[in-house]
């Protein structure tokens, strides 16, 4: 796997109030405290668990994400939350361009660029998530939306500024369907994204580069997308809830 850490990530998406989201995050150190070497983890609670999950975290293995930013910086931008904030609650990861974003909330592969832009500049780690909804795998589409998501995201951007990317490969129809891309599959996908970051940014940047499986990842089906080649890691949704089922998935290799 050519040095890449392994990283499994938690996006807790809009579940758990503050106090709900302590307790997990308590378990969960409890139940990974041993993974210090080998394996990253992160978790990416709510915007408004973020701090207090902070201080949970903060001498443990696990780290801190957020599932969303606002590029600018500080302004009148009611409702926005911008990477120095998200720094200055603890965050090291951030998640951008989630499928749910882009669906329901109308987020662009241009909001995207300058997300991951903001990200950068802040020193975040940004996982740009890409994937194919059921209707355009049906229709053949799947490379041509997945070249057009990696491209427009990361438009203008040079290799010096992507060397902590993170791509995570989320197949919109296996979102919390139950239905996994099958290992073979997902492996053809991050392949496929591999070789389009090599062509872009050359083979150091691709062979870097750590590139994420999410949908419908569960205990069970991990550990045999974790033994392909070019799945570097997890983007686990429900499963990362429960912290005795996520830190399964986190021992993926034990
Ligand atoms: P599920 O694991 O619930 O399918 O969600 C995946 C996901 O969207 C993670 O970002």
């Amino acid at each position: 796997m050519e040095n890449r850490r392994p990283l499994i990530a938690g996006n807790w998406k809009m579940f758990k109030t503050c106090s709900e989201a302590v307790e997990v995050a308590e378990q969960l150190v409890k139940l990974v405290n041993d993974m210090t070497d080998g394996v990253d983890v992160m978790i990416a609670p709510p915007f408004t668990a973020l701090a207090p999950v902070s201080d949970i975290v903060r001498k443990s293995c696990v780290s801190l994400g957020a599932q969303n930013l606002f590029w600018e910086n500080e302004g009148a931008y009611t409702g926005e939350i911008s990477s120095a904030m998200l720094v200055s609650a603890g965050c090291r990861y951030v998640i951008i361009g989630h499928s749910e974003r882009r669906q329901y909330f109308g987020e662009t592969d241009e909001a995207v660029n300058k997300k991951i832009m903001a990200a950068i500049k802040n020193d975040l780690i940004p996982i740009l998530c890409v994937g194919e909804s059921e209707k355009e795998r049906e229709s053949k589409d799947t490379f041509s939306v997945l070249d057009k998501q990696v491209k427009n995201g990361l438009k203008d951007f040079v290799l010096d500024d992507l060397k902590t990317l993170v791509i995570a490969y989320e197949p919109v129809w296996a979102i919390g369907t139950g239905k996994t891309a099958t290992s073979d599959q997902a492996q053809e996908i991050h392949l496929f994204l591999r070789s389009m970051l090599e062509k872009s940014f050359g083979n150091m940047l691709s062979k870097s580069t750590r590139i994420l499986y999410g949908g419908s990842v569960k205990p069970d089906n991990v550990s045999e997308l974790m033994a392909m080649p070019d799945i570097d890691g997890a983007l686990v949704g429900g499963a990362s809830l429960d912290p005795e089922t996520f830190s399964k998935i986190v021992h993926f290799n034990k």
